[in-house]
């Protein structure tokens, strides 16, 4: 595929560079305060280091690409694993019957039933059921894990009754999504490689997932069988591809993160002569694990080597849900071990590992009030930042012309004054520090979007990368045609700043023209129907 070149979008990354106008709030500029000057310096070179100008995101596409095809010629050709998923047939809408999904990915698992019936009526009805899976069972057994998983599938199954009716003489039929690499071995068996996303279950990796789930549910009486074990990008692109013909390719951006897309069989060396009656195939990357050329930090190298998988799952570490807030943590305990960003002490909370969540980070940036109130209160009740920081919590000030919101935990928060101009009575200041906690929260949104937008913009050279591959190796697959990436998971779903970040890099990749064809499109919860029907599609009553 032809990448149109267009120069980076070079945006001046200072200090104070202006954010999203708040509507009816005239822009101020701080003051900054003397103990926030040497966090600057920080904050420039955490913004350079993350730097993703079109280069680097050119230089991640091919990258992405070559190691693609490395990862198809023979395995462990590159870090993608590029991992056959047995998916040869999509569904065709003619599937019927009763079909169930069990997902297991991430911090909970759902089950779900679904009736379907046929090109006319589609999906008649769906029930679903969500269970957090208790943090402790992740570091446990095998079997620990698994019964905890078969005994909400069999209370869930236990429910079933209304529209929802099984075929005489039929056993419930599984889609089972296990969104961990796994090595498939069929269409309803797979090894687990290793556990990603935090998961240390022991005992699993080199098994046989299908199995273990097969002997928990004879553990608790429960007699259905798994027709197809799939990945959540795989149950997402059949998912969504159930309804729109022209979906090539499924990127979940969650927790973790991974892509899959639809490749042509005799462009995958390393099948050695397996058919497929399409002759195509759904190949599931693991693009998790990618790792060549990413602009990274300080902070990702200690996150990292501290991580309970140091260096694996490096773009995953990068760009997913699960370390987005972690890493940002990490930056802003060095601001304030540096430069005193919350007072004298650095908050004791804040020194918690994940104790900043995604969601936390993706909270701030979207805290449009002219004092950041939000991201004050994240912050305290996150991290305890005010209580770390008692310098900066002086007595409220009273004077009249120091327009002031005093927050007990926060210290003043100084806004803006009669003229549009930063006029706190120089008195005010020293008295009340009023500029240094809406300067600090400044600086944290700042590396909030930082992040975001390196994570982001990568995301989109990633998605460009599979593009690419595909159209360089059999043109016209992409180029010329709507062509649609089915997205899911929470940090797509949930953070409009990465989203968009994410779309620009695609567009400033593709250029104008071929980005009108590249439809980047919310596939919500695709991964369940998805996998219920892949079990349809492959189900042993078949013939
Ligand atoms: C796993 C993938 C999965 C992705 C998104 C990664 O950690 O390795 O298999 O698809 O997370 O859930």
């Amino acid at each position: 595929m032809s990448v149109a070149a267009r120069s980076p979008a070079v945006r001046s990354v200072s200090l104070w560079r202006p954010r999203t106008a708040r509507m009816g709030v005239p822009r101020v500029r701080m003051a900054v305060q003397s103990n926030l000057v040497s966090i600057a310096p920080m904050l420039t070179k955490l913004q350079r280091d993350c730097a993703t100008p079109l280069p680097v995101l050119r230089h991640v596409a091919d990258a992405m690409a070559d190691d693609m095809r490395a990862g198809l010629a023979v395995d462990g050709g590159s870090d993608l694993k590029m991992i056959l998923s047995y998916v040869d047939s999509l569904p065709t809408v003619n599937e019927k019957g009763l079909f169930y999904a069990l997902d297991l990915g991430g911090t909970n698992f759902r089950v779900l039933r679904v009736q379907l019936g046929g090109k006319d009526e589609r999906v008649i009805a769906t029930e679903f059921d969500q269970v957090s899976i208790p943090q402790d069972l992740m570091f446990r057994t095998t079997e620990d894990l698994f019964d905890f998983i078969a005994s909400g599938l069999a209370k869930f199954a236990q429910k079933e009754g209304g529209k929802f009716h099984l075929a005489q003489g039929r056993m419930r039929e599984i889609g089972f999504t296990f969104s961990f690499p796994v090595k498939q071995t069929s269409i309803d068996a797979g090894i687990l490689i290793k556990w990603t996303k935090g998961f240390a279950v022991s005992g699993t990796a080199g098994k046989d997932v299908v199995a273990c789930l097969n002997e928990a549910m004879e553990r608790q009486g429960l007699n259905m069988c798994v027709s197809a074990l799939v990945n959540d990008t795989v149950g997402t692109l059949a998912g969504a591809r159930y309804w729109d013909d022209d979906v090539m390719v499924a990127v979940i951006l969650g927790t973790g993160t991974n892509a899959c897309y639809v490749e042509r069989v005799d462009a995958i060396p390393k099948l050695q002569g397996l058919k497929s009656t399409s002759g195509r195939t759904i190949v599931n990357t693991e693009w998790g694990a990618f790792s060549n050329g990413l602009p990274l930090t300080e902070y990702d190298r200690e996150m990292d080597v501290e991580s309970i998988n140091p260096g694996e799952q490096i773009f995953e570490k990068t760009i997913s849900g699960m370390y987005l807030g972690e890493i940002v943590r990490r930056v802003l305990v060095k601001m304030a071990e540096a430069g005193a960003l919350f007072g004298e002490r650095v908050p004791e909370k804040l020194s918690t590992p994940f104790v900043l969540g995604t969601p936390h980070i993706s909270a701030m940036q979207q805290d449009n009030s002219k004092d950041l109130q939000a991201v004050g209160s994240i912050l305290y009740d996150v991290a305890g930042v005010a209580a770390g920081a008692p310098t900066n919590v002086p007595l409220p000030c009273t004077s009249s012309l120091c327009r002031i919101n005093y927050f007990p935990n926060l210290g003043c928060l100084g806004t803006k004054s009669g003229t549009g101009r930063s006029s706190f009575r120089k008195s005010s200041v020293t008295q009340c520090q009023v500029n240094s906690d809406l300067s600090a929260r400044r600086i944290v949104v700042e590396v909030c979007d930082t992040l975001a937008k390196r994570g982001g913009r990568l995301a989109g050279a990633g998605i460009v990368g599979i593009l690419q591959k595909m159209e360089e190796d059999s043109k016209g697959t992409i180029s010329g045609k709507r062509t649609v990436v089915a997205m899911d998971g929470g940090l797509y779903e949930h953070y409009p700043q990465y989203r968009r970040y994410l779309q620009d890099a695609v567009t400033e990749l593709l250029g104008s023209e071929l980005s009108k064809n590249v439809v980047i499109e919310h596939s919500k919860d695709g991964s369940g129907i998805g996998a219920a029907l892949l079990a349809a599609t492959n189900s042993k009553y078949k013939h």
